[in-house]
């Protein structure tokens, strides 16, 4: 049965305090639990104590000191009310564990001889017995035994002797931040000092060998630190801040309360092991899981369906720290494109849910693009909407209001009304509702000087969502002169109907509007600019993301016509794309970012919702095509630009190096497709960063060419498991359509593919599905193939394999015969025995 936001009630009982004893060992360790409870005020009566537990082995229970005869059910243990005493009491438990057979990566397991944990969303009951839900805040103090060099849990360390250590965390938490690691590690660690003046141990614990792999998430942690303190006042609150990687992971990371665990993945760089991306990613992780330490465990969330409440914030902070660090501009242009191919195909599809939902079966299924990208653009939104100032003495507030709570979107709304004095009961649709508005557009223009802007927002319906409101919607508008000067500079209008017209007097001549600038909405423009518009918008608008975004319209456009009409590609396009390729005063990653055609996938969706039926054979082919006309028109100037982007200091993982290599690497693309892969073949073998070595391969994956150097790469690289992802994932991703089945299946026959590795899993089968003409093959190859990996690693983790079924969301796009395909995989898992609630609720909501 689905758990209902409608049903919250507090919890009956408050816990003062928290003692933990581990006797850690692989098949039977230990955990002694003892919990200082006392009646919640807030839950008058007398109730029942409910534990949450999970697959452990009770050992001993003892209430106020006595034993007690109390059998657990399969999800937790119930202590009557009869038996409670009045007050103050103790309940006191023993349960054994086995973190070495537990490959679902939830609760207590093992990576590599490593003990960690992972707690979010519910993992704490797989541990012990607890009340396993966010609002119960209590103070945990832990004790670790076992034959291990490191022992580390939350807080600060208390003290420690040969096999054993104590830590005590201060800060009351909800459970699922705590966590234990214990193993052979070895520390990269540095000092910091607060701007409060606590002087803190930064420490980044790895396995042995990996410590010269860590100086840049460390020096990533200092500047978030800084950043937290400056832009929101937010010092560090312990004396030591852990940071561990570990190999097995289902997610990114986890900001555990003074104890981060990350995916190794994001953490492990070298310039030779990361490419520019890598190292991108690292900062803009480490900084989110210690921006949490404000935005999720100082102030936390009071239920499950809160959870936009500190992941929206966070990553909105994150996004923000990232563009200080680098650029707005491309910063704003990647989290868009992020957002559109993962969360607008989310919001349009069968899994679409308000960025609040109300109802979950298998919360761990919702850590979704909505809840954490959609969450931060209404953030962005808001901030748009009440100012920089109102936005900092909202936040403020905030933290002065909330410091210590398990908050609600309510009680964040509040803050933002009390700053400012707004009303926000309307602006609230956005976390209620689901679904990607889609905004019309109709311009008119009197001829003595009144220009004036109709919009028109549809807010499509959503599972368990036919109607809907109208949103608030800032439109941030510009309006250029003809002759590309701006007249009006960026102004937010504030959309509030489903029908708005807005009125710019006093124009000399007809003016050319840049509508939706930095992309102030997530919302789907439908405006029928025509051809020469976009243009003119690519060379002159003044707004970066709309320059960027009239490009990419352009050649969407281009592309679409060149599917359905079979069409040349347009010389406008490529005319103005390589004006603006060709400018120097523009940042070079910027203009990478304006020579990424769009995606299969992308244009898949914009296809299906003009009313086309996509076909996946043609799109690729129409896509290279498009490429290749791309690679002629800019052939002229390519070996200039690649002279010029060429990079000759030593390597650094800084924006302005990242976007040399970018551009560089971008024309190398383009240029392979003329010259037979020679330029890349020599960039290969001169290659001394893996960012340089890895563009080289795909140019020539690309051209269906490269096995030499995929072997000696394989040769070089084959002991290291984060390169060898990369190995795995590239020879899939680049696989012709009609070829990617069959390199799945050679790859994961391979002894070195190991499954229940996430990592290795993502990297072989999360390609599959984002090769989309492989992963589309009319003959179904794809769709079995992926529906056979996520049945076979459902019963050993069924949080990966519920993620990974999310390839097949988009299947009422296509055609009836592979719609039927898609139907039948789908149904397959459903029908499949002891499937998982979490692959079961996936399965069931895709089906429709
Ligand atoms: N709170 C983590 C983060 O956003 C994500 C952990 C989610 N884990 C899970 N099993 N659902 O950084
Ligand atoms: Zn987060």
């Amino acid at each position: 049965a689905p758990v209902l936001l409608s049903d919250y009630q507090p919890y009956p009982f408050l816990i003062e305090q928290v003692s933990l004893r581990f006797a850690l060992l692989p098949q039977a360790t230990r955990v002694s639990a003892r919990l200082d409870l006392t009646p919640n005020p807030a839950r008058p009566g007398q109730h029942d104590l409910r534990l949450d537990g999970e697959g452990l082995r009770l050992l001993s229970l003892r209430l106020g000191g006595t034993p007690l005869e109390c059998q657990p059910d399969a999800t937790g243990l119930t202590i009557p009310a009869a038996l409670i005493p009045a007050g103050a009491f103790t309940l006191e438990t023993e349960v054994e564990i086995a973190p070495e057979g537990n490959t679902a990566l939830e609760g207590l397991y093992m990576s590599n001889g490593m003990y960690c944990t992972q707690c979010e969303a519910e993992g704490f009951r797989k541990i012990t017995f607890y009340p396993d839900r966010p609002d119960v805040m209590a103070r945990f103090r832990v004790r670790i035994e076992a034959d291990l060099p490191v022992l580390l849990s939350n807080g600060n360390p208390v003290d420690s002797g040969a096999g054993w250590a104590e830590w005590d965390d201060p800060w009351p938490k909800p459970a699922y931040l705590f966590a234990l690691v214990a193993g052979d590690l070895v520390a990269h660690s540095a000092p910091f000092t607060t701007a409060e003046g606590r002087k803190v141990a930064l420490n980044i614990w790895v396995r042995p060998g990996d410590q010269d792999r860590c100086a840049y998430a460390m020096d990533a942690l200092i500047r978030s630190m800084q950043w937290d303190e400056t832009a929101y006042g937010r010092a560090y609150d312990l004396d030591v801040f852990n940071i561990v990687a570990v190999d097995d992971f289902n997610m990114g990371a986890m900001e555990n309360k003074g104890l981060n665990i990350f995916n190794s993945k994001f953490v492990l760089a070298s310039p030779e092991t990361a490419t520019d991306d890598d190292f991108a990613r690292i900062e803009a992780i480490i900084a989110h899981e210690y921006f949490h330490n404000w935005t999720g465990n100082r102030i936390t969330c009071r239920d499950w369906f809160q959870l936009c409440l500190k992941e929206g914030l966070t990553v909105f902070r994150d996004q923000q720290f990232s563009g200080d660090m680098r650029s707005h501009a491309v910063k704003r242009i990647e989290d868009v494109l992020m957002l559109r191919a993962r969360q607008f195909r989310e919001d349009q599809g069968p899994l679409a849910h308000p960025v609040r939902p109300d109802s979950y079966v298998e919360i761990n299924n919702f850590y979704t693009a909505t809840i954490y990208e959609k969450g931060a653009e209404v953030i962005g939104m808001l901030k748009r909407l009440v100012g920089e100032d109102g936005y900092k003495a909202a936040l403020d507030l905030y933290f002065t209001r909330h410091d210590g709570d398990a908050a609600t979107i309510e009680d964040w709304l509040k803050v933002f009304e009390d700053a400012t004095g707004r009303d926000l009961t309307q602006f609230k649709r956005w976390y209620t509702e689901a679904g990607t508005p889609r905004l019309g557009v109709h311009e008119a223009w009197d001829g003595a000087g009144t220009y004036t802007l109709t919009f028109t927002q549809t807010n499509p319906p959503t599972p368990g969502q036919p109607d809907k409101g109208a949103k608030v919607i800032p439109i941030a508008v510009g309006l250029l002169n003809p002759n590309g000067d701006e007249v009006l500079p960026t102004t937010v209008l504030e959309m509030t109907q489903a029908v708005q017209s807005f009125r710019f007097d006093g124009l000399a001549a007809r003016p050319v509007p840049s509508i939706l600038r930095g992309f102030s909405a997530p919302v789907v423009l439908e405006r029928d600019a025509d051809a020469a518009e976009r243009a003119f918008l690519l060379a002159h608008d003044t707004d970066p993301f709309n320059r960027w975004e009239a490009g990419r319209s352009l050649a969407k456009d281009v592309l679409a016509r060149m599917v359905t009409q079979g069409a040349a590609p347009a010389r406008g396009w490529l005319d103005g794309l390589a004006a603006l390729v060709c400018d120097d005063s523009l940042d070079p990653a910027y203009r990478a970012l304006a020579l990424r055609l769009p995606s299969e996938d992308d244009m898949a969706a914009t296809l299906a919702a003009a009313g086309h039926v996509p076909d996946p054979d043609r799109l690729h082919a129409e896509r290279r095509r498009m490429a290749l006309a791309l690679a002629e028109r800019l052939a002229p100037h390519l070996p200039g630009l690649m002279e010029a982007m060429r990079v000759t200091a030593p390597f650094a993982p800084d924006a302005t190096q990242a976007g040399q290599r970018a551009l560089f690497n971008a024309c190398l693309q383009l240029a392979s497709r003329l010259d037979g892969g020679a330029q890349a073949r020599d960039a290969y073998a001169r290659a001394s960063n893996m960012t340089d070595g890895l563009a080289a391969l795909v140019a020539l994956l690309d051209l269906g060419q490269g096995q030499a150097q995929l072997d000696a790469f394989e040769t070089r690289w084959r002991h290291d498991r984060l390169v060898m992802d990369k190995w795995f994932m590239l020879q899939i991703l680049h696989a012709a359509p009609d070829q990617t089945a069959a390199t799945v299946a050679r790859l994961t026959a391979r002894t070195d593919f190991d499954w229940q590795n996430p990592n290795r899993f993502r990297a072989v089968i999360g390609a599959l599905s984002a090769n989309h003409a492989g992963f589309h093959q009319a003959d179904g190859s794809g769709y079995r193939l992926l529906a056979d990996w996520l049945i076979r690693l459902d019963p050993k983790n069924p949080q990966t394999a519920a993620r990974m079924s999310t390839a097949f969301e988009t299947w009422r796009r296509y055609d009836a015969g592979r719609q039927q395909l898609i139907r039948a995989e789908l149904s397959r898992i459903a029908a499949t025995q002891g499937l998982s609630r979490d692959l079961g609720e996936m399965a069931g909501r895709m089906l429709g």
